[in-house]
């Protein structure tokens, strides 16, 4: 591990994949003994899992309560079942909530079930009235190898949650995890900037040797721009990014 201060960031460089999932997990238990009723804002994708295996595994040792834990995911596929392999709700219940003592009542998920625009613009805008309402804590973030945050896209960033569409990089990286490229739903609903910039402390997860070329790019590049959405988390003041590459 290594922890350093760079162009604006608060990097910490981790050697593998245990010690990443134990370092954050270690940072978000701290804020639940804190506050019992924390919230917290959570993330799909490979980058995250090994610290839902450490947060499912200290359940299991009875290190934590997560019972008034309540949590806000950052984004979910249009057009997908949630029973689907690679909707966002059931990877959220394989990978951490069927593992932990969460009450149903305190999950929030994007739900984008409505074919209908005018709903689906309703969907969104109570979505964040309700992160408006609790607050969130502790945001977890990955990265796309675009640089997006959530599916906010580049040149598509988002103020507030809404429904975007997918770009071709995005649609082609995520397609490893289904049949076949064009099963990948085009559109997805994706937490806004305001939310995520809004939580009092960010954690970014930046797995994976595919997304060197964007981390570089982070590290160099000064200014923040619709462009390269994880740029963005430049304007926040208590982030920490978490490396393995
Ligand atoms: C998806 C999600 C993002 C996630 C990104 C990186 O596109 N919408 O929230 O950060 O993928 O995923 P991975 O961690 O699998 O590389």
């Amino acid at each position: 591990m290594k922890e350093v201060y760079e162009n604006d960031l608060h990097i910490i460089y981790v050697d593998n994949e245990k010690e990443l999932g134990k370092l954050v997990a270690s940072e978000i238990i701290e804020e639940v003994i804190k506050k019992p009723d924390t919230v917290l804002g959570l993330a799909t994708g490979s980058s995250p899992i090994p610290v839902y295996k450490e947060l499912s595994k200290l359940y299991g040792d009875k290190a934590v309560d997560f019972s008034k834990v309540r949590t806000f995911n950052l984004d979910e596929y249009v057009g997908i079942s949630y029973d689907n392999e690679n909707s966002y709700h059931k990877f959220m219940y394989d990978n951490l909530f069927d593992n932990i003592n969460m009450d149903e009542e305190n999950i929030n998920i994007p739900d984008p079930k409505s074919e209908d625009e005018k709903e689906l613009k309703e969907i969104c805008r109570k979505y964040d009235e309700k992160i408006k309402e609790l607050g969130i804590d502790l945001q977890i973030l990955g990265m796309g190898v675009n640089g997006h945050i959530a599916f906010n896209e580049p040149n598509n960033v988002r103020a507030n949650t809404s429904i975007v569409k997918l770009k071709e990089e995005t649609i082609k990286a995520n397609a490893r995890f289904f049949e076949d490229e064009k099963d990948v739903p085009r559109y997805a609903m994706s937490m806004g900037l305001k939310q995520i910039l809004s939580s009092k402390k960010i954690i970014a997860i930046i797995s994976g040797k595919s997304k060197k070329d964007a981390f570089e790019r982070l590290l160099k590049q000064e200014t923040v721009t619709d462009e390269f959405p994880i740029s963005f988390l430049k304007l926040h003041n208590n982030t920490k990014i978490y490396v393995l590459i």
